[in-house]
């Protein structure tokens, strides 16, 4: 598996936790929670393992002012973003009824950055990386993730 297959990986079992989430309703606390929680798990060690190194080396590869380049800083801007709605579900009351329109912004907003990164991204990471760069890029990302996996699970 290379790193574009392990990211297209990730982002079905998000997507696949979202939907789920999506058709819970306020009397469902413990699936709320257990599904945020599990959605969590899986998103923080991806955006981390993206920001740390499948973004910065497609940046480095690419030359200034290119469509890579910017379409990788509007990933690191839509990651912020998503992790800012992200932690103001956490923090709400599964019972709130602002609770499903909270994960619906949260599913567009990842969903759209899904979208984007797949297309725009990957494209022109196939473009600025040579193989030898891509089979790096998939070891490190494992690895970063791997560590960041590992980290969540004792804190
Ligand atoms: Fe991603
Ligand atoms: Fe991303």
């Amino acid at each position: 598996m290379d790193v574009f297959e392990i990211i297209h990986n990730d982002h079905e079992a998000v997507q696949k936790i979202l939907t789920d989430l999506e058709e819970t309703t306020s009397r469902a606390h413990q699936k709320r929670k257990e599904g945020l929680a599990k959605f969590t798990q899986e998103i923080e060690p991806h955006m981390l393992a993206e920001e740390e190194v499948f973004y910065p080396q497609i940046q480095d590869a690419g030359k200034d002012e290119t469509e890579v380049r910017q379409h990788v800083i509007e990933g690191y801007d839509e990651h912020r973003l998503a992790k800012m709605v992200l932690s103001e579900l956490q923090q709400m009351d599964t019972q709130d009824e602002a609770w499903a329109p909270k994960l619906k912004v949260l599913k567009d907003l990842i969903e759209h950055h899904i979208e984007e990164e797949e297309s725009e991204i990957f494209e022109g990471a196939r473009e600025v990386l040579n193989q030898n760069q891509i089979d790096q890029v998939t070891k490190q990302f494992q690895q970063a993730k791997d560590q960041q996996m590992q980290k969540g699970a004792t804190a």
